[in-house]
């Protein structure tokens, strides 16, 4: 196939006020999107409207690469890119040692002549300036690369960015958008070894409950929380019986603690959660309310508590624990519901599908999660699977009714000798066929009384292994642990137990050294140039050429094709240049 290499020279437009930025999504694809058109553009800006170039939502078939849903790009005879939105509040300039930053997930089809070899281009504006990253990209066929890229500076003047490379007739698959900052200038010890650095490169979350008097960031534990993880969720901060101790007195505090001290490091929030049988307010329980009123409080709470997090918390436990231990889901409906709870005893099943609906109208960017405990072994007889096959009919139900179900949560109190990280890969598998996302949400893994040394190395396997189905699979991209450190868990005999990541000292146990070393496997290298772009050194990749009497002698010329110019003097984006 022949390969012209466009030489593209762009400038990155320049400065706004800083915004302190979130990680965003900017495109999964989920299944809504199925079959959605984006527009191709050529390095001019025009649309190229050619029944070759296209770039269409697919359900990618491959489904062993994880990727689900995922934008299929055929590029015709001219090189071309596709445009997508800046998230808000994702412009301005960085100080230093701060960027913004574009992950992806490139994947060639099978089928394909060769190996993808070609420069990535990176534009901010519906321009045609265009950034050549720094090397080459090397996507070979099946094989799916995550690329991140940084910027320093981004105009909040255009709202668009592109994504394409300067190759003509190839294909290829783009999954998994995020836009986000990253801030180097955290003092970590040393970025290098902790999870928190790898994972964001790879747009996947390592995630950890707190309460806000662990926030504290001069203290050991605090600085242990900021490092190493990049996601945060309230252990009880923004529970119902925390958020609205009395009837319509809403109380936000520490949830705005942990929301704070997550803007504060680049982190994310998770919140949890919105309906549950526990921990929901005794005035609820006591006012003996008929269906109505109970339906009337939970929506009102719903709305009050998402939208105080609105833009802040990306994704929401809506309800936990519905499901009854002991499923049988060959019965009924294929699941069977928690009759000891408030919600369930005077509303009936419909409380799961209103909170659902509830919260994504207070807040439609939100991802939305049903949690559970022991719902993660798929088959093989080990420990309480019929309750994942229970979930399942449940998710699958809400779905199928059209109620906005975006994931679901495994909160996986397990155990060492318990956990099977195969089986939970098939639940993965098994949701993401249905369009789901499925997270870990509440990991801890105590060993016996006491722990042994040889649980605990089994414990960081396992650990690990988990750590790899979060990188590998596209619909599972965080892993949330209930805990930091082994003296600090709600589990008896923690001490003894030794459930978690750290050592009460907050060392880094076996289990956390080998998740860091799970996600740095998958982090790609990234070639991270920061582009300190100034305006006057870089000209845009397209122009138009004058001579020296004023009169336009080529317009929209390519910067490579100017060589071929007639000797002489010209006119270039406002510089003489010389053609010999
Ligand atoms: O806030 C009160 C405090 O005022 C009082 O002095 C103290 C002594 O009674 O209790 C404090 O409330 C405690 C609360 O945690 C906040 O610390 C409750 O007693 C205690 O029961 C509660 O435990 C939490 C538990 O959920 C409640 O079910 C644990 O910290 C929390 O880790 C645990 O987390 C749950 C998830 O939300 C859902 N999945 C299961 C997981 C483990 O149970």
């Amino acid at each position: 196939m022949r390969k012209i290499l466009l030489l593209f020279i762009c400038f990155i437009c320049f400065s706004f006020s800083f915004a302190a930025d979130k990680k965003t999504l900017v495109h999964n694809f989920n299944y809504e999107d199925l079959g959605t058109q984006f527009k191709v553009y050529d390095v001019t800006g025009a649309v190229v409207d050619s029944d070759i170039s296209s770039a269409t939502v697919i359900k990618d078939e491959n489904s062993a690469t994880g990727f689900g849903n995922v934008l299929h790009v055929k590029v015709g005879d001219v090189a071309s890119y596709i445009e997508f939105e800046i998230p808000n509040g994702m412009t301005g300039t960085k100080a230093s040692g701060e960027f913004h930053t574009l992950t992806f997930t490139i994947l060639r089809p099978d089928g394909q002549p060769e190996t993808f070899k070609g420069t990535f281009t990176l534009s901010f504006g519906n321009t045609v300036s265009l950034k050549t990253n720094s090397g080459d990209i090397n996507a070979p066929v099946s094989v799916e690369t995550t690329l991140s890229y940084g910027v320093n500076k981004v105009s909040s003047v255009s709202k668009k960015f592109r994504i394409g490379f300067n190759i003509k007739n190839v294909e290829y698959y783009l999954d998994d958008i995020y836009f986000w900052s990253v801030n180097y200038n955290y003092d970590y010890t040393d970025p290098l070894q902790t999870a928190r650095y790898h994972a964001d490169q790879i747009g996947k979350n390592l995630g950890v409950c707190v309460s806000p008097n662990q926030l504290n960031a001069s203290t050991r534990e605090g600085q242990t929380i900021y490092r190493n993880f990049n996601m945060l969720v309230g252990e009880n901060a923004m529970k119902f019986d925390a958020t609205e101790p009395s009837r319509n007195n809403f109380n936000f505090s520490q949830g705005d603690a942990i929301v704070n001290f997550a803007q504060k490091y680049d982190m994310e929030v998770r919140g949890h959660t919105l309906a549950w049988h526990s921990q929901t307010s005794q005035w609820v329980h006591d006012g003996k309310y008929s269906k109505k009123e109970m339906l009337d409080i939970l929506k009102n709470h719903i709305f009050k508590v998402v939208g105080h997090w609105k833009g802040k918390i990306t994704e929401w436990d809506v309800v936990n624990e519905v499901l009854q231990d002991g499923q049988n889901p060959g019965v009924g409906g294929g699941y069977q519901l928690r009759t000891n709870s408030v919600w369930y005893e005077r509303c009936g099943e419909e409380f799961i599908d209103s909170a659902f609906v509830w919260a994504h109208q207070a807040d439609p960017d939100a991802i939305l999660y049903i949690n559970d405990y022991n719902i993660g072994h798929w088959g093989g007889g080990h420990y309480e699977n019929g309750k994942t096959h229970g979930m399942y009919n449940l998710a699958k139900r809400l779905k199928e009714d059209g109620i906005p179900i975006h994931g679901v949560g495994m909160q996986m109190h397990t155990s060492v000798g318990n956990l099977r990280v195969d089986e939970i890969e098939k639940t993965v598998q098994e949701f993401e066929k249905l369009g789901l996302k499925c997270i870990i949400t509440e990991l801890d893994m105590p060993g016996s009384n006491p722990s042994t040394s040889s649980e605990q190395t089994t414990q960081a396997t396992k650990y690990a292994g988990l750590a790899d189905i979060i990188c590998r699979y596209d619909n599972a991209p965080s892993m949330v642990v209930w805990g930091i450190a082994d003296n600090k868990s709600w589990l008896e005999n923690c001490e003894q137990t030794k459930p978690l990541l750290f050592e009460p000292n907050f060392a880094a146990k076996k289990s956390y050294l080998k998740i860091v070393d799970t996600f740095e496997k998958y982090a790609v290298a990234a070639s991270f140039e920061p582009v300190i772009a100034d305006e006057e050194e870089l000209l845009p990749a397209v122009v138009d050429v004058y001579n020296l009497m004023g009169q336009k002698v080529a317009s929209q010329m390519l910067m490579e094709d100017i060589e071929t110019l007639p000797a002489g003097l010209y006119i270039v984006g406002g510089k003489k240049i010389y053609i010999r």
